[in-house]
Formats: structure tokens, C-alpha cells, sequence
């Protein structure tokens, strides 16, 4: 028996933080052993964003590429390629661009919210409103069945089903519809106890060395109520509490209950939640020394994944010519 197909991408837009990591890839990580996994790092749709400066999308790519090894993302197992390394995948966006109609893309919810929210940049681009097909061309092309996502890219899913269901509808039942399979979502917060996010500046980034992620958990909001070390405090509005109850499961009614009592001080819980996560990383931080020292593997790993990537892809598109007569 076949395993069922897994794809998802990631766009290669910088540093990978520590709520990427839980929120997505850990996950990705689980699914390895069960099914066949296709990651891709998506950088056409990178530039759908950023077209005009593109001189970090080559190193945002390789960094990519470490942060996912580092978290265990295995080669061995997974198949991990570029974008634009799959001509394929730029053949089938334009055919399922015959075939979908423009009001489709139009009232997919993130296209118009994107719209408002990056007002500052001119994506009244064709590209842009064409971002949830080129990401419906990445996952049928493999014929995937389930797509590993957060719950904002439910949208694009449905979308994806759509299509699949009208390009079916023409030529032939060439396409699954692919399922949404949602992250297990870990609630982490940034540093400042907002969402974390690399535009607020308030995340640790995935690569974060013993001493930065010391610094960071220094800078963490605490509760603003404690003023003296023996005050007693409120966990449930303390950043770095948030993060024990991630960190320090096994741990946790006691530093709730020491908090409470004021028996611990704000400095030595923060001390304790940095050793706590540099023990966590620790296994990261290994893969990525392995990795970093050895770029020319990093690029044979991308190299073998993307030609492995279009040799599945290319079957698929023989199928696709052949349903479509052309
Ligand atoms: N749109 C996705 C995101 O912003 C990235 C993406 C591109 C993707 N192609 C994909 C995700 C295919 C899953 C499958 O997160
Ligand atoms: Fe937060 Fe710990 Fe201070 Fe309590 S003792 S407020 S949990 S840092």
C-alpha cells in the first residue's frame, strides 16, 4: 500500500522563529514515518510580496533549508526541493489559469485582507491575485492528500478544492482533492506577550546560541504586579509562564504555586525557563552545527529533493497533456 501524499511549502522570507517551529514544523517532523512527504520552499511565491528587491530570496533559501534540517526534517525521508527548481509546477499554474475564473481568486478573504494590510506595497499585481492558484498548482501536481497547514490557509485549501473539481469536471478525473490537515497549535507568545512575530521584533529565532536565548528570556515581560522579588505574582499574565507551560510541563504546579506564594523571584524563574530552552534547542542546535559546516551538503540535499520533486511532477504532467489533449 502507497502511503498518503503530505505537501506544504513555506515561503524563504528570513530567519525561522521559535513559533514556526512549534506551530509548523514540529508537525512536519511527526508526519515523516507516515506519510510521503513533499516540502517545498516556495520561493516564486516569495516574490509575489517582495518582486523588487530580490537579493536575499538565494540566502533565504539555503537558511531555509539549515532551519528545517535543524529541526528534523530528514532527507531520508521527506522530499525537500525548491519552487522554482519544478518548471512543472509553472506549466500547471498557467493551465489552471485557463480554467479558473478571476472572480474566484478575487474573494478569497486573504487576497482583499492582504490588500489593506500591505497598503504601503503596490500588489495590484497579477501575480499576487494568482498566489492561491500557483499554491493549488504546488500541492496537485503532487497529487497530495492531505496539506499540513495553520488555520489561515483554509481559505486557499478551498480554493484548491475548486478547482481540482472543475479541472476534473473538463478533462477527466486526473486530481485528487486535497484536505486540509491542521498544525497542532502550541500557543507561544513572543517575548513582549503579543503573537510572535519577526515583524513585531519580539521572537527567538530558531537559531538562537545558548547566550542569545538567555538575553531573550531576560527581555521577557513578567507580571507587572510584582515589584519586589517576594510580591505574589500571576502566572496567568506572565510571558515567561507561558513559555514553562510549553518548556517545563513536569514542572509547572510548582512554579505556578511558587509564583503565587512569592517564594521565587522573577530573576531565577527566568533563569530557570532559559535553561529549560537551551536543554530543548539543544538537539536543534547540533543538527544546525552539522549542517552549517557542511554547505555543500545543504545543496546536494536541495539538489536531489528538486530532482526528485520534478520527476514526480513531470509524470503528473504527462497525464495532464494527455487529459487535456494537448
Ligand atoms: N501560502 C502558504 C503560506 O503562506 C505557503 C505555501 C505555498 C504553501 N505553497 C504551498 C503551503 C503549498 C502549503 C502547500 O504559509
Ligand atoms: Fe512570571 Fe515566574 Fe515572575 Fe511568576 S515568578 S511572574 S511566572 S517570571
Amino acid at each position: 500500500m502507497p502511503r498518503p501524499r503530505i505537501m506544504s511549502g513555506m515561503r524563504p522570507t528570513g530567519r525561522l522563529h521559535l513559533g514556526n517551529y512549534l506551530g509548523a514544523l514540529e508537525n512536519w517532523v511527526r508526519l515523516q514515518d507516515e506519510y510521503e512527504c513533499f516540502f517545498c520552499i516556495v520561493d516564486w511565491h516569495a516574490l509575489t510580496t517582495g518582486y523588487e528587491d530580490t537579493s536575499e530570496v538565494r540566502g533565504n533559501i539555503r537558511e531555509m533549508a539549515i532551519d528545517w534540517l535543524s529541526a528534523g526534517l530528514d532527507p531520508e525521508k521527506s522530499t525537500f526541493y525548491v519552487q522554482s527548481r519544478v518548471k512543472e509546477v509553472a506549466e500547471l499554474h498557467l493551465l489552471l489559469s485557463m480554467v479558473t475564473p478571476v472572480s474566484w481568486l478575487e474573494r478569497v478573504p486573504t487576497y482583499k485582507d492582504q490588500l489593506q494590510q500591505l497598503a504601503g506595497k503596490d500588489i495590484n499585481t497579477y501575480g499576487f491575485l494568482g498566489y492561491p492558484l500557483l499554491q493549488t498548482a504546488d500541492i496537485i501536481i503532487f497529487k497530495a492528500n492531505f496539506v499540513p497547514v495553520g488555520e489561515d490557509q483554509l481559505p486557499h485549501l478551498e480554493l484548491a478544492r475548486e478547482v481540482v473539481r472543475r479541472f476534473n469536471g473538463f478533462y477527466g478525473p486526473v486530481f485528487p482533492e486535497p484536505l486540509a490537515k491542521l498544525n497542532q497549535v502550541t500557543m507561544l507568545p513572543g517575548i513582549d506577550g503579543r503573537k510572535m512575530s519577526k515583524s513585531y521584533g519580539n521572537d527567538i529565532v530558531m537559531a538562537a546560541t545558548a547566550e542569545e536565548i538567555r538575553s531573550r528570556v531576560d527581555l521577557m515581560i513578567t507580571d507587572p504586579a510584582r515589584i519586589r522579588k517576594y510580591d505574589p505574582g500571576h502566572p496567568e499574565v506572565c510571558t515567561v509562564h507561558s513559555f514553562h507551560s510549553t518548556f517545563s510541563r513536569d514542572e509547572l504546579p510548582q512554579i505556578e504555586a511558587d509564583c503565587r506564594a512569592g517564594r521565587i523571584g522573577c530573576v531565577e524563574c527566568k533563569r530557570n525557563l532559559a535553561r529549560r530552552l537551551q536543554a530543548a534547542m539543544a538537539p536543534l542546535q547540533e543538527r544546525r552545527r552539522h549542517y552549517e559546516g557542511r554547505p555543500g551538503r545543504v545543496d546536494e540535499i536541495l539538489a536531489a529533493g528538486s530532482e526528485q520533486a520534478r520527476r514526480v511532477a513531470a509524470t503528473t504532467m504527462a497525464e495532464v497533456r494527455e487529459a487535456m489533449k494537448i
